[in-house]
């Protein structure tokens, strides 16, 4: 078992929030508009997942929000801006911030993805594909190992879905997440829409992939909607889960041994809280053999 997966039920680090007892479970991405239904209807959801830079420098309202919920559900936290790819140096002021913020939610690890941001200062707030080289998997594993010992808790590092790639890759995407995830000692979250969307626009296949992966390393799974165009898919979180994603689901379980927590991510086109819950059910009665 890695350190990740233990962390699910480890004690939270010290001075942390200790948060709800038991596993995640089945949890939904925590979106503003839902704040008002989720404080009042207490839903029956395992476990919510916040963008961390949503909460990171918020206060008075917003943050009181936040710390009501993480009261009631254990709360693991997601990024989308710490660049692990990027040359620019590590932002120790991001990762403090971060550190304080996954201390104050009880959060048992925190996530983001395997790409770059930027350069030179800039976010372009897009993930952006690296090159799968030797150069860029010793760089990120450094990295990876520095931000877990700031953090002090596991990072865990989610497959991007991307839309073009380096010709200088001399590694295929799942052997890089699986020499990073050994070398650096972290965890994986398994986008299973991501390997869908992915494999459809560069013509590889999901299920090699899938069965390629250290599966004791996953420690979260997400599932999401999207956007055929025919030509490519866009990862638009704008849609019900489709359902070659359900049958890869339906695998990733199989091969992870079940257990390990799944988030339904939504972003666009936001349903009214119920609907979400409706498709989480879907989703347990997938894992479940339904
Ligand atoms: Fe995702």
């Amino acid at each position: 078992m890695t350190e990740a997966r233990r962390a699910v039920t480890a004690p939270a680090p010290p001075g942390a929030r200790p948060g709800p007892p038991g596993r995640p479970g089945f949890g939904l991405g925590l979106r503003s508009p839902h704040l008002p239904y989720v404080r009042a209807h207490r839903p029956p959801v395992g476990f919510f997942e916040v963008i961390s830079e949503n909460f990171m420098y918020a206060q008075g309202a917003r943050r009181r929000a936040l710390d009501e919920i993480a009261d009631a559900y254990p709360v693991v936290l997601h990024g989308v801006s710490l660049s692990i790819g990027s040359t620019d140096p590590l932002d120790h002021d991001y990762l403090g911030r971060l550190k304080r913020l996954a201390d104050d939610v009880g959060a048992p690890w925190v996530s983001d993805h395997v790409c770059w941001t930027g350069v030179l200062g800039l976010n372009t707030h897009d993930l952006l594909p690296l090159p799968f080289t030797e150069e860029s998997l010793a760089h990120v594993v450094r990295r990876v190992r520095t931000v877990q010992d700031v953090l002090e808790r596991p990072l865990v590092l989610e497959n991007p879905s991307s839309y073009v790639g380096f010709r200088a890759s001399t590694l295929t995407e799942w052997e890089f997440l699986a020499r990073m995830a050994d070398e650096a000692d972290c965890g994986l979250l398994l986008d299973v829409n991501n390997v869908h969307v992915s494999a459809f626009n560069h013509d590889f296949d999901p299920v090699e992939y899938l069965r390629a992966l250290p599966h004791e390393r996953v420690v979260q799974m997400h599932l999401a909607g999207h956007t055929h165009y025919g030509s490519h898919i866009v990862d638009t979180h704008d849609a019900p889960v489709a359902e070659p994603v359900w049958e890869l689901y339906r695998l990733a379980v199989e091969l992870t041994g079940g257990g390990v927590p799944t988030l339904l991510e939504r972003d666009d086109k936001l349903p009214a809280f119920p609907e979400l819950l409706a498709e989480l059910d879907t989703a347990r009665a997938v894992a479940g053999g339904g």
